[in-house]
């Protein structure tokens, strides 16, 4: 069903109070068209990207939205079809060419989305809507035009880049993706991409790639989502959900094939975490999407992350043509998805071959373990730390505790997913929030810390709610981060698709 959209739309009442603290903008990024012409999009990630922002200003908020006017969207307005292959849709081409040039067409190669549903970031004093493609789009994010779009290899050897960078405290902006290596061999690369110039040029020009590392398999690289930082280490979790990469060229050339065609997990092998030293593996396999956060602590790296069960790729539950379906339908169907939980994983620094077998992680507050093997491989155990309600989409304060060690992490409640709760952890406690309301479906909670804030939750969350399925408009709630109650809530006057990532800009 398509989402009918207005080109802006103000709040039409809200109860309680908005916090005078909140003086910027949220920004988040979402699919918001599903179907052009007569030609649908079959995959929830193959939407087209909208931008949706409110701003806080006097105590009063106002909402926007506008569709980033990417290559992906434009050609496909004015084409009135489907012109760019997205995640989960194939763009066929254009049947008014005579059969010898579509012939011709389908070994052309198709062209990379620039469709950047994903998040929104700072890089400089600019502000870039992404995918996970080489292609990232400048935005104005005041009016929300859209300015320039920007491919990543210009700058450097990268496939395409994850759409969570960490952001140093200068505006530093460190990011992953994999690329071609040595001898004809699938790698990772780890790009920096330096804070404001001095002269004023654009920092993406000054990209550089400052750590290569090899992929387990050849032509299989993982697909990753997203990746931990401490102050001096990347950890990098290699795990069993792969691009084969002999598929992904040959849908270049082959009728039908679409990103999600590409995927294939791989049971035999397990998780591999990198840091900078050795090479480690989780005893059993995880599909794994968004870390929380990653701190040494006493010779170890704690790394806390959200944890998938299995090798299946979750992404095979969001086809549109099952969203589509009734809302009592989906939620009956997604009770066959998976749930993930919140793990934590310790890695030793400081490892000695003599204590082979023993369990080399002696912090106090864990039970994660970490095993030597005969081989010289080390072989993690998690801490649980959160098995129920299902936690996803996490956030923690990240201006003052990434790469920190920390309390709290919030994060959406994704219900075999159905995102139908807010929830705080004390990863140090285990106790935890929650924020629910019937018929109600929040977004990944933005923390915005109290401006003289001296708790590591002084602060608020930031969310997005929407209600399928019946009648009621979208709402903006802020939530106090102390204790998850309600502070205010913001209606639109129209109905709102979901919306993925986002950031608070001050
Ligand atoms: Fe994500």
């Amino acid at each position: 069903m398509p989402f009918f959209l207005t080109k802006q739309s103000l709040i039409w009442c809200f109860t309680g109070r908005i916090p005078s603290f909140l003086k910027g903008s949220l920004l988040r990024l979402g699919p918001g068209l599903f179907e052009i012409g007569d030609e649908p999009f079959y995959h929830l990630f193959d939407g087209q990207a909208l931008m949706h922002k409110f701003d806080f200003k006097n105590g009063q908020v106002t909402y926007h939205r506008k569709f980033i006017k990417t290559d992906a969207y434009v050609r496909a307005i004015t084409e009135k079809r489907v012109v760019i292959t997205e995640f989960g849709t194939f763009a066929y081409p254009d049947p008014c060419k005579n059969i010898f040039s579509r012939f011709f067409s389908y070994f052309k190669g198709v062209e990379v989305t620039d469709n950047c549903l994903v998040n929104v970031y700072p890089i400089g004093e600019d502000f870039y809507a992404v995918t996970e493609t080489n292609f990232i789009t400048k935005v104005n994010t005041d009016t929300l035009e859209t300015l320039k779009k920007v491919d990543m290899c210009n700058y450097v050897n990268i496939n395409g880049v994850t759409a969570h960078p960490h952001i140093e405290r200068d505006g530093t902006v460190y990011n992953i993706g994999n690329c071609m290596g040595k001898g004809a061999t699938l790698a990772y690369n780890i790009v920096k991409i330096p804070p404001t110039q001095k002269d004023k040029s654009d920092p993406i020009e000054k990209s550089k790639v400052v750590v290569q590392f090899p992929s387990a398999e050849r032509f299989k690289p993982s697909y990753v989502h997203s990746f931990g930082m401490s102050d001096n280490y990347f950890v990098f979790v290699e795990t069993p959900v792969k691009i084969n990469l002999l598929k992904f060229l040959s849908a270049w050339s082959i009728r039908g094939s679409n990103y999600m065609d590409c995927f294939e997990s791989n049971e035999a092998q397990g998780v591999r975490t990198r840091s900078r030293i050795v090479l480690l593996i989780l005893r059993a396999p995880i599909g794994m999407f968004h870390h929380i956060n990653t701190y040494e602590d006493q010779g170890f790296i704690v790394v806390d992350l959200c944890a998938w069960k299995g090798i299946e790729f979750v992404y095979n539950y969001l086809w549109l043509a099952n969203l589509r379906a009734n809302w009592d339908e989906v939620k009956k169907a997604a009770m066959m998805a998976p749930q993930p939980e919140v793990r934590r994983y310790v890695i030793p620094l400081d490892i000695h071959k003599e204590e082979q077998g023993k369990n080399l992680v002696s912090l106090p507050y864990t039970t994660a373990t970490a095993v030597m093997h005969a081989d010289g491989m080390i072989w993690l155990e998690p801490e649980v730390l959160f098995s129920g309600p299902p936690f996803e989409f996490p956030q923690i304060n990240y201006k003052r505790f990434g790469g920190k060690n920390y309390s709290y992490a919030y994060g959406l409640g994704l219900n075999h997913f159905i995102p139908d709760r807010i929830c705080k952890l004390n990863v140090k406690t285990k106790e935890t929030w929650v924020w629910q309301e019937p018929d109600s479906y929040p977004s990944e909670p933005l923390f915005v810390q109290t401006p003289d804030g001296v708790d590591e939750d002084d602060g608020v969350l930031l969310t997005i709610v929407v209600a399928p399925g019946s009648q009621r408009p979208g709402y903006l709630l802020i939530l106090n981060a102390k204790d998850l109650s309600e502070i205010a809530r913001a209606e639109v006057e129209c109905s709102m698709p979901v919306t993925f990532h986002g950031m608070y800009k001050p």
